[in-house]
């Protein structure tokens, strides 16, 4: 199992132990973790499931393709930490992952 980190934006912190392969917008739902949407059901056409990854693993994750680059666009608060969660998938290399909610999905 693979540690997965949420922090929402009032400082609330959840870890959550998530089968690797399992992307980390169905591991927040699945979790009960707030401030993760994930409206489209994972198929990156909703932009409902921004988060803000932390710099210590943003090498580590898959790039970027141009589809998330365009949803992510949609988003408020995008910055250079910004990631789909439904794109990350959970994997030995991301334990211990943290990644931040924004204050909205909007
Ligand atoms: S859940 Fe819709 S883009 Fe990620």
């Amino acid at each position: 199992m693979i540690k997965v980190n949420y922090i929402e934006s009032d400082g609330t912190q959840r870890e959550v132990e998530v089968e690797e392969g399992v992307n980390l917008m169905d591991a927040a739902l699945d979790n009960l973790v707030p401030g993760i949407d994930g409206d489209c059901g994972g198929v990156c056409a909703c932009a409902t499931c921004h988060v803000h990854v932390d710099g210590a693993w943003i090498d580590k994750l898959a790039p970027m393709d141009a589809t998330e680059d365009a949803m992510l666009e949609l988003t408020d608060e995008r910055d250079k930490s910004s990631r789909l969660c439904c794109q990350l998938k959970a994997s030995p290399e991301l334990d211990g992952i943290i990644v931040r909610t924004p204050a909205g999905q909007h």
